[in-house]
């Protein structure tokens, strides 16, 4: 006899929380793109961000909100008129909108960083609510810090948010502070003593500090929650938030544990995972669960030997139902613009325009000279490439000689605004070389906080895929580059990193 199982609603904020990850900031575009594959995917909610903080956020959810039909578009909203206001204009046009509204609730947060009464802010979250409510009749609240909150005060406020038409009502562990047990325990006393609990559906919403966030999301799911809050990749401030990925396929596996079931295509979890790093430039370590490079593969003899036998002995899920693997069309130097346009349609990439394709098309023919055989995840860093959202500083030439026993050396020619320039420089290594030719023309006085390199697929005729962190003024920006030729990645990542950063820089000064 199957009993029926409660839908758990999957809350995507990978575009809002998980884009206030130092340095990984999205262009509008990019967050579509992301968007779209959310959707594919059967993601309840998008959070596409937060209208209220920049032109560019509120430009974000709007197009987020026209793009997306199927998943509801949320943007998040303080407790206060102005930014739900916002919030409630940017998703005008969405088929279905949310706004997610927010003030902290612990001690700590009301009284050094809110300077509130308890009552105060219970008057604001209130009347934030019924504002909101306005604008939609989906409503989110949630109570910052709430793992920290004291459950007497949690009662009211969430019993007068409920009554105000509240549907949703969030408990962030906006600390990461909360161990699994205890945060479990805290929404079933919540549940039991709010009067009108059952009149809203309870979320989780975690961050990673003590990396527990996906444990804290399962235990409270296992008291009552039927919404998780989560990102691709476990993407997000600090240490990161729950992983949507871990969520879904714990839900999934142990199906015989959970009393709730996801709408979730598992299918798609892995193309969009490599879409994010690749967008944000946050590569995915190889031993990360589910969408790691090694999350399925067996090494050792006896494993191997047992999957062999029975793949059951070693495996709990099957890495072509996360998307492993498969949707591999292979492309290569004779595929047409046809065949590349209906290949990206399939991944759910569509083009503005014709000069949009043209360009992808162009990086697509130049890499297939390379590389005898283009994957999908060759496809989604061509498009990453072509949406560098400005050319102040671009790459022209770059020769690199290394030698045993003697310092390498770099040509680089590039242009500042359409004019050009050259040098050579040495350096420890190549890509030291490199960078620091780079810098010789430019002095961008940025500090290099990260360098890392990545195959996009597998084998020696790869795409390395490049990020570079720069740091400058307190702004963090991620470069992103890719090709068969490292070096040229390299350059290209950092070429992209001072495009950013120069494009933050005239964002605060307001232009
Ligand atoms: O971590 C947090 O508390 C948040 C809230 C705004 C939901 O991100
Ligand atoms: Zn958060």
């Amino acid at each position: 006899m199957s009993t029926k199982k409660d839908k758990l609603v999957i809350f995507d904020t990978t575009l809002r929380d998980g884009e206030q990850s130092p340095g990984a900031s999205m262009t509008k575009e990019e967050k579509v793109r992301i968007a779209r594959m959310l959707e594919r995917m059967r993601v309840d909610v998008i959070e596409a961000g937060f209208a209220i903080a920049s032109p560019g956020d509120f430009e974000a959810v709007q197009a987020v909100a026209e793009a997306v039909t199927e998943s509801r578009v949320c943007s998040l909203a303080r407790a206060v008129n102005g930014d739900i206001i916002r919030a409630g204009e940017a998703l005008k046009k969405a088929n279905a909108s949310r706004i997610h509204t927010f003030i902290a609730t612990s001690p700590i947060h009301m009284q050094y960083k809110l300077q509130m009464d308890p009552e105060d802010v219970l008057q604001q979250a209130v009347k934030a609510v019924k504002t909101a409510r306005q604008f939609t009749d989906d409503v989110e609240f949630s109570l910052e810090d709430g793992s920290r909150s004291e459950p007497e005060f949690m009662y009211r406020i969430i019993e007068a948010v409920i009554a105000a038409g509240a549907g949703t009502i969030n408990i962030p562990d906006t600390v990461g502070y909360g161990e699994p047990g205890e945060y479990g325990a805290m929404f079933r006393r919540v549940i039991e003593s709010v009067p009108n609990s059952d009149k809203a559906i309870f979320s989780t919403h975690c961050h990673n500090d003590l990396g527990l966030a996906v444990a804290n999301s399962l235990s409270a799911v296992m008291n009552g929650v039927r919404q998780v809050e989560c990102t691709i990749n476990g993407l997000g401030e600090r240490a990161g938030n729950a992983s949507l990925e871990e969520i879904v396929m714990a839900v999934q596996t142990r199906q015989d544990l959970y009393p709730v079931d996801t709408g979730i295509d598992t299918h798609h979890i892995v193309p969009t995972s490599r879409m994010v790093s690749s967008v944000t430039g946050f590569p995915v370590q190889p031993n990360k669960a589910i969408v790691g490079a090694n999350a399925f593969a067996h090494e050792s003899g006896i494993h191997q030997d047992g999957v062999l036998k029975h793949r059951e002995t070693y495996e709990i899920m099957r890495a072509e139902d996360v998307g492993w693997g498969q949707n591999r069309l292979v492309l290569g130097k004779h595929s047409g613009r046809a065949a590349v346009r209906a290949r990206y349609e399939e991944l759910g990439i569509t083009f503005s325009d014709g000069e949009e394709f043209r360009q992808v098309f162009l990086r697509f023919k130049d890499l297939a000279d390379k590389k005898h055989e283009i994957f999908d995840e060759d496809l989604h860093s061509l498009v990453t490439l072509c949406e560098t959202p400005s050319e102040r500083f671009q790459l022209i030439d770059l020769d690199v000689r290394t030698k045993i026993g003697s310092a390498p050396q770099a040509f680089v020619r590039l242009s500042i605004d359409g004019e050009p320039h050259q040098i050579e420089a040495k350096g420890g290594g190549p890509v030291d070389a490199t960078f620091k030719a780079i810098e010789h023309i430019v002095n961008s006085g940025a500090d290099l906080k990260l360098y890392s390199v990545n195959a996009v697929t597998q084998g020696t005729d790869s795409q390395g895929s490049v990020t570079v962190r720069l740091e400058k003024d307190g702004r963090l920006v991620n470069g992103v580059g890719a090709d068969t030729d490292i070096l040229i990645a390299s350059a290209q990542a950092y070429m992209d990193a001072l495009n950013l950063l120069a494009i933050s820089a005239s964002k605060k000064q307001g232009v």
